[in-house]
């Protein structure tokens, strides 16, 4: 054997959450020369094909602390928002444990959306037009005062459900009762935003950042409808695609100039920091990108398009990022597009069963790519245990191409009741 004088010093990486944004990063980083183990808490029955699951809540910071410690991680990367806004990465950091993303002052730019809105505002990063209320009745006259098309958001954390798109007065002052009176999503409702409705496409860029330098992975869109045709309810998202077509190189370099800049720059002078990924929500309306929200993490199921398209070593940016030296050299796309199609419990996004057995996983190409997003493992058979339930990717040399390629694997995995739209990417 040659000997090249230096030995790789593989680390063991942890995954904190259970979605399918969870099963694709333990996916991509398990395919890093630097991962020798990649363990998931507390994963899902996908994650355990790529991983290995240890059964620790993303809540119980004690304890995925005293795991860290143990096993000696190289790296622990966090999925969801909550743990986040709870301070997670504060706890690792003051115990010296190496964590992928922003402490707890830093995550306030999705945490409290009155604090994002306050910060484009001084900042001069375009965003819909809003003001801040805490009290019904001065919300209830503004309205009054200002008819028309708003948007009513509660400012705090609600599980993506705190947004409500009003077409006109009426509605908006159901929404105001429901979330200031009501109280529909508890303490989050306390501070409402009241917005100008933007009208444009969507756009998700997710940009990787060590506090300084920012890097965009590929844009993204995602469908949060439920139903074909953009219909239906909110979910959490149905589908993705990346990249989109109308999004040109150019956008990409004024959304990072106008907005993406200098959100690091301001959170840096403010003694805050942003390290981690920075899901940038953007509507391009007529007079340019304008920011609909921040998020602390990656997007669901926008990364699930994502990282299957960057040609890059996730564990290495991901410490290039903590350790204040990410490159843009680090962050390289394949060539083609992906795309992502949900599969649904029934009654999703209300009330759903689980515990529904799924077949078909196992006669699928081996170029597609399924991420667990709501599964379990019970006796010995993969069953449902979410709304969401699983997200189909593939590739291809163009949109079009991976688009046909997802949608002829996704009708043969079957779960009773499973639904999923036909028009993801078209
Ligand atoms: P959010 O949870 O903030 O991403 O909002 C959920 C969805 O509501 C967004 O994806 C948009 O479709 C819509 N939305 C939020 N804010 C606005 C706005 N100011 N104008 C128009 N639509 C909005
Ligand atoms: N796909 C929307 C989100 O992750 O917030």
């Amino acid at each position: 054997m040659e000997d090249f004088g230096y030995s790789l010093h593989k680390i063991s990486v942890l995954v904190i959450g259970s979605g399918g944004r969870e099963h694709a990063l333990a996916w991509k980083l398990a395919q890093s020369p630097l991962v020798e183990r990649v363990y998931v808490a507390p994963g899902n029955a996908g994650t355990a094909l790529v991983a290995e699951n240890v059964p620790i809540a993303e809540d119980d910071f004690a304890g995925l602390m005293a795991f860290a410690q143990e096993k000696g991680l190289g790296l622990t990367a966090v999925g969801p928002e909550v743990p986040l806004a709870n301070g997670i990465v504060d706890r690792f950091q003051a115990a010296g444990l190496p964590i992928f993303g922003p402490t707890q002052a830093a995550a306030q730019l999705e945490a409290s959306k009155a604090f994002a809105k306050t910060f484009m505002q001084e900042m001069g990063i375009p965003t819909a037009k809003a003001t801040v209320f805490t009290d019904y009745e001065e919300a209830r006259e503004y309205l009054a005062q200002n008819p028309g098309p708003v948007v009513i958001k509660a400012s705090g954390l609600a599980a993506g459900k705190g947004v409500i798109v009003c077409d006109d007065t009426a509605e908006a002052e159901m929404a105001l009762q429901e979330i200031m009176l009501d109280r529909a999503f508890g303490g989050a409702g306390d501070e409402v935003l009241i917005e100008e409705r933007m009208v444009g496409p969507e756009l998700s860029l997710l940009v990787l950042t060590d506090g300084a330098t920012a890097v965009p992975l590929l844009p993204a869109r995602d469908h949060k409808r439920i139903y074909d045709g953009d219909h239906g309810p909110n979910t959490g998202g149905m589908g993705a695609y990346a990249p989109p077509p109308d999004v040109t190189p150019e956008l990409i370099d004024e959304i990072m100039a106008t907005i993406v800049q200098p959100t690091i720059c301001g959170m840096a002078e403010r003694g805050t920091p942003y390290v981690g990924v920075l899901y940038v929500g953007l509507m391009l309306t007529a007079v340019g990108p304008k920011v609909i929200e921040f998020n602390c993490r990656f997007g669901d199921p926008e990364t699930q398009v994502v990282l299957p398209m960057l040609d890059g070593d996730l564990a290495e940016i991901m410490l290039a990022c903590i350790e204040g030296r990410l490159a843009p050299e680090m962050v390289r796309f394949y060539e083609g597009a992906c795309a992502t199609v949900v599969l649904a419990a029934p009654g999703y996004p209300g009330p759903y069963p689980k515990g529904l057995a799924i077949t078909g996983l196992d006669d699928l190409p081996d170029d597609m790519l399924v991420f667990h997003a709501g599964t379990k493992m019970s006796e010995g058979q993969i069953v449902t245990n979410g709304g969401r339930v699983l997200a189909v990717s593939a590739r291809g040399e163009d949109l079009e191409t991976a688009v046909a390629w997802v949608y002829t694997a996704v009708p043969k995995i079957y779960f009773e009741g499973v639904h999923y739209r036909r028009d993801i990417g078209r």
